[in-house]
């Protein structure tokens, strides 16, 4: 060994990645339980493959899609006063992390941070997004965590504070009292010092929020779709993709968007080598974006046990960022 080499050795690792993700078999157990319920569905965690993380990247550019724009820009405009709330020497930990883009935003104004550790069912995407962010952050510590970040799973060890960061209104992917269930779980991760920073999108005319979920381009729709196409090709199914149309359909009695592929006729489709049967018009659930108000979305807040200390939007009250504290 050269002395290089021993250098390199007792150095502690700068980024560092740890997997929980058993994806291949619960891909399989999940469609094939979700196809033989009465109202057909996939669980949307499925949608974040390679294929699927890059089209969701897409989205976050379209014109139809506000929330990215608007929620970066609310971040932005707040950075200094949120990285404030957060102290110095924070851990900043990310659900469902993607490219980790927003993130920079904070990191860029937090003090001295102790640590990142983004979490993500996508593996490779995760791998690629941590890499870059430890490379542009060369002081900051990078814990990757490839898991689905309802499960349970050790976290890094904390800094002086646990800022729990969760962005893109992915909480809205979850019906409202799995929403609740899921926040009260971080909060019960977190001690009194620990905070939430989370992204919400708001309530507005249908005809915008149908339009963010099904643009002209039909980027949404591809990664809808994209659910199919990786069933066919890890669980050996025959989806016809030109047989299901997408729909996407704003429901203002749950407040959400419903997104669905729907059988455009009778029809078998075979999974795992089981046989699903599709009558003409039935739908497949693929996703839900649950739309909240502000009022909404702090008791939600409150339900799951986190105390509002600081609630952003923009002047069009398009979309609302959140500081919680967990004391
Ligand atoms: N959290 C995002 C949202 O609900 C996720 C998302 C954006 C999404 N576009 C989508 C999910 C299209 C499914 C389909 O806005």
């Amino acid at each position: 060994m050269t002395t290089l080499d021993r250098t390199q050795a007792a150095a502690p690792p700068r980024l560092s990645f740890k997997d929980y993700c058993r994806e291949q078999q619960s891909f399989a157990d999940a469609a094939l339980a979700g196809l033989r319920r009465k109202q057909k569905a996939i669980p949307c965690p499925f949608l974040y493959d390679e294929r699927g993380s890059a089209l969701f990247d897409k989205i976050c550019g379209l014109r139809e899609y506000y929330p990215t724009r608007t929620e970066t820009a609310i971040l932005k405009a707040n950075a200094e006063e949120i990285a404030e709330y957060c102290g110095a020497h924070a851990s900043l930990i990310e659900l469902g992390s993607g490219s980790s883009v927003k993130t920079r935003i904070l990191l860029d104004a937090l003090e001295a941070p102790a640590c990142y550790a983004p979490i993500d069912v996508s593996r490779e995407h995760l791998r690629n997004a941590a890499a870059k962010i430890a490379r542009d952050y060369p002081q900051l510590k990078v814990e990757a965590i490839c898991a689905d970040y309802a499960d349970a799973f050790p976290l890094p060890e904390a800094g002086r504070r646990t800022v729990v960061f969760f962005p893109g209104s992915t909480i809205g992917n979850l019906n409202r009292d799995d929403a609740r269930t899921l926040l009260a779980s971080w909060r019960d991760r977190l001690d009194d010092e620990g905070m939430m920073v989370i992204g919400i999108d708001l309530k507005k005319d249908p005809r915008v929020l149908e339009a963010a979920y099904n643009d002209a381009a039909g980027v949404t729709e591809a990664f809808i779709r994209n659910i199919f196409v990786r069933a066919n090709r890890e669980l050996g199914a025959d989806f016809d993709l030109e047989a299901f149309e997408y729909e996407a359909r704003y429901e203002p009695g749950p407040g959400r968007v419903e997104m669905y592929l729907t059988s455009r006729e009778g029809q078998t489709v075979t999974l795992c080598g089981a046989p699903i049967r599709f009558a003409e018009g039935e739908r497949v659930h693929i996703e839900n974006s649950h739309k909240y108000s502000l009022d909404e979305a702090s008791a939600l807040g409150e339900a799951a046990g986190f105390s509002p200390l600081a609630c952003y939007t923009d002047d069009a009250q398009r979309f609302s960022v959140h500081v919680w504290s967990a004391s």
